[in-house]
């Protein structure tokens, strides 16, 4: 019987994952250059954490996690995201006591149980940072100012980064009632899902995508208008920093996002490029989060990037090609090369060959195939005369070079 993979979960191939790897040295190198180290966080945590550090009443813990008790009937979850892991790790390992600001990143799958569709999977791969440790607004800038210059270092297109602010805990009460109280004549009217949502969520009604819902939180109240003295003011210095670094955004006053432990600051990438999954990087501040979870109160602020999303918008990068195709025709040529092919290999050159000893045509257009830059043709005559041919497979040239000095001669002519 054919396995196949599970509905919702990819291979990524090896003409997927130069794209895959170009994004995440990327990362590496602006995160790093940031000052942002990388942790690397487990992919399964106690159910617990996430139920209180994403909120019950989210989609994610209420429908999408994968959870499962292990065979000592612990409740165990794979992770759906990776800030509450990197929250939970700051406040085990007391980070808060060695540096005033902690910033770290990290990068892997991440699974979720929703209904998969083109961009949507059900594990998937993140790459975000979280930096702990202040509420002032220039980290908010820096971390916005870092995701979008990350973005364009890959050349991920037809972006743009949308902005609100939820308020925080002395304002965003007053907005929640005010909501209520605006949505509460047309619940009716509201689909049902939003309809639950009312008591437990509303906000995330804001966010709903049904064209009904959407018609009737048009006119709803914005958080905008109902943020306290300093989470406005903390809203206009973000703007402002923004506009300084010439770093394009639009305010989008719907933008709740689905994981409820976001504060003031609240941001997506989205892009026109990939229909309805549109989302391609998306995070917050968090004041709450890292108390909530047991640790002191410390502010935050992160972000995560979804690869599959962003590698679909780069564009393709091209696998490195071999210098060199050993052309090996004949066991006794085989076995005397091998030894110096991957000392070349060792120090530095990519060399191909074909295992099967084809005939020259067929070794000849596998090089051709993998498109080679050099083929050096071998078999039991040139084993005979000393002499091999080496073939510069772009201007078709062949010269002869002496086996004995063989190994220099290609060091010096096959350059990396
Ligand atoms: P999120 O919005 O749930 O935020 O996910 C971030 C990004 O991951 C999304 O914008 C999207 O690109 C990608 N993504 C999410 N779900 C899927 C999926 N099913 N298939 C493919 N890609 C997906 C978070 O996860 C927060 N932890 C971000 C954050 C970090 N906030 C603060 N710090």
């Amino acid at each position: 019987m054919k396995i196949s993979a599970i509905k919702g979960v990819k291979d990524i191939l090896p003409d997927e994952i130069a794209r895959v790897q170009q994004l995440e040295e990327t990362a590496h190198r602006m995160f790093e250059r940031f000052g942002y180290s990388e942790i690397r966080i487990p992919i399964f945590e106690y159910t617990g954490l996430f139920a209180r550090g994403i909120g019950a009443t989210t989609d994610i813990v209420e429908k999408e996690m994968y959870t499962f008790e292990d065979r000592d009937g612990k409740k165990l979850t794979l992770r759906p995201e990776g800030t509450a892991s990197v929250v939970r790790a700051y406040i085990e390992h007391q980070m808060y006591r060695h540096r005033p600001v902690t910033k770290l990143y990290y990068l892997g799958p991440m699974f979720r149980h929703e209904r998969p569709q083109a961009g949507r999977f059900r594990q998937f791969y993140q790459i975000g940072l979280e930096a702990l440790g202040t509420s002032s607004s220039a980290l908010d800038v820096e971390v916005l100012a870092l995701l979008t210059w990350t973005l364009q270092e890959v050349n991920a297109t037809e972006i743009q980064l949308e902005l609100n602010s939820l308020g925080d805990a002395a304002c965003r009460p007053d907005y929640r009632k005010a909501l209520q109280s605006f949505l509460k004549d047309r619940l009716n009217k509201l689909c049902e899902e939003c309809q639950r949502r009312y008591e437990t969520n509303p906000l995330r009604i804001l966010d709903c995508k049904k064209e009904g819902c959407r018609a009737i939180t048009a006119t709803a109240p914005s958080p905008l208008d109902h943020l306290c003295p300093d989470c406005l003011a903390h809203f206009q210095q973000v703007k402002s920093g923004l506009n300084r670094l010439k770093i394009p955004f639009v305010i989008n006053e719907r933008l709740v996002r689905g994981l409820d432990y976001y504060t003031r600051t609240a941001f997506e990438v989205t892009t026109t490029k990939l229909g309805a999954q549109n989302a391609i990087a998306a995070g917050g501040r968090y004041d709450g989060l890292v108390e909530e979870l047991g640790g002191p109160p410390t502010p935050g602020i992160g972000f995560a990037m979804g690869v599959e999303r962003i590698t679909s918008l780069m564009r393709p990068v091209e696998p490195r090609k071999p210098d060199l195709f050993f052309a090996l025709l004949g066991e006794e040529a085989a076995r005397q090369m091998l030894p110096l092919i991957m000392q070349l290999q060792r120090e530095g050159l990519k060399i191909e060959m074909d295992y099967s000893g084809g005939s020259l045509k067929k070794q000849m257009s596998l090089s051709d195939k993998l498109v080679a830059r050099y083929t050096l043709i071998i078999g039991d005559n040139e084993l005979k005369s000393g002499k091999s041919i080496l073939r510069n497979m772009s201007t078709k040239e062949q010269q002869e070079l002496d086996l004995p000095t063989l190994s220099q001669t290609l060091k010096s002519l096959v350059k990396p």
